[in-house]
């Protein structure tokens, strides 16, 4: 069987059904952002003089708030001038055609999703989301609009303007991003655990898009997927250990998330559409 044939039998028995969508880095390689893990990536490079993994901890925000804050401004300026691409564009035709089938689960803090125009309530930000801050004191349970925006140059430090604006106007202490870090862990109210396997344990279908399947709660869900038979489709240019898991009863893609994804969406209008005229006739 071909992949195309693999693809078509898969959408057609996906019909009717709940599909759940997961997205990482390279959705939005495409839009200009560095994924983490390639050449030129975020976790590659660093921040000037910290580790990443040391720098998107919770413990390092405790010792150096200013220093931390840097790093993430300066990746919020990065994700604030990129624009969401084709492969953005498609999931939100792919929810426009689903409607409540319809769950994207995405790793990226980049807001992209959101600002292409996927609806907050069924996008499930697992990592969290940079347009927003909380207070890392949480005095109140909210989540604040990023207070500070434009072109933020790495490594510049805070001044006094900058600082003031990244306190909590409740209580004072210090805001934080709104993102998950390594030393800390999946919860329900903030990143949608529990929503997240509930959608693939519901599912008939999950289309992973650029991850390499390097944190827990999406490996966990491509586990839950293979192992109740459903089919994963995988679209990411290089073999991952999603590709490997969709061996069963799916497929890899190889390809860019912008050119495969609305080839994608495509296919699955036009089996709606088939279904549509079969029903009628
Ligand atoms: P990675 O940088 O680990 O992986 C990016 C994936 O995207 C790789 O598998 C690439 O092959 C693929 N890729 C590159 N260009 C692509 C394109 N145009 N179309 C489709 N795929 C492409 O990024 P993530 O898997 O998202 O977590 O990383 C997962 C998490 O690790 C991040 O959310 C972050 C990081 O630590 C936290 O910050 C908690
Ligand atoms: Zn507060």
């Amino acid at each position: 069987m071909t992949a195309a044939s693999k693809l078509q039998a898969i959408l057609e028995r996906a019909r009717g059904a709940r599909v759940v969508v997961l997205t990482g880095a390279g959705i939005s390689a495409e839009s200009g952002i560095p994924t983490f893990r390639g050449p030129e990536g975020l976790w590659t490079i660093g921040s000037r003089e910290y580790q990443p993994q040391e720098i998107a901890t919770w413990g390092f925000f405790e010792r150096q708030p200013d220093a931390v804050w840097s790093w993430y401004l300066y990746r919020r300026s990065i994700c604030q001038q990129a624009q969401p691409n084709a492969g953005h564009r498609a999931l939100v035709d792919l929810e426009t055609l689903l409607q409540d089938r319809f769950r994207l689960v995405t790793q990226n803090v980049d807001g992209l999703h959101l600002r292409a125009g996927n609806s907050a309530e069924r996008t499930y930000s697992i990592h969290g989301n940079l347009d927003f801050a909380r207070c890392a004191a949480e005095c109140v349970n909210e989540l604040v609009p990023m207070p500070l925006h434009g072109a933020w140059a790495r490594g510049c430090t805070l001044g006094p303007r900058e600082r003031e604006a990244l306190h909590c106007r409740h209580c004072g202490s210090w805001l934080r991003p709104h993102v998950l870090w390594f030393d800390e862990t999946y919860d329900e109210p903030r990143y949608r655990y529990e929503s997240s396997i509930g959608a693939v344990s519901d599912a008939a279908l999950l289309i992973v898009v650029g991850t390499s399947g390097a944190t827990t709660l999406p490996m966990q869900m491509g586990m839950i997927a293979a192992n109740r038979g459903v089919a994963i489709i995988d679209v990411n240019p290089e073999t991952n250990p999603f590709s490997r898991l969709a061996q069963a009863a799916g497929v890899h893609v190889a390809g860019p998330a912008a050119r495969v994804l609305p080839e994608l969406v495509r296919a699955f209008r036009a089996s709606a559409d088939a279904d549509r005229q079969r029903r009628r006739s």
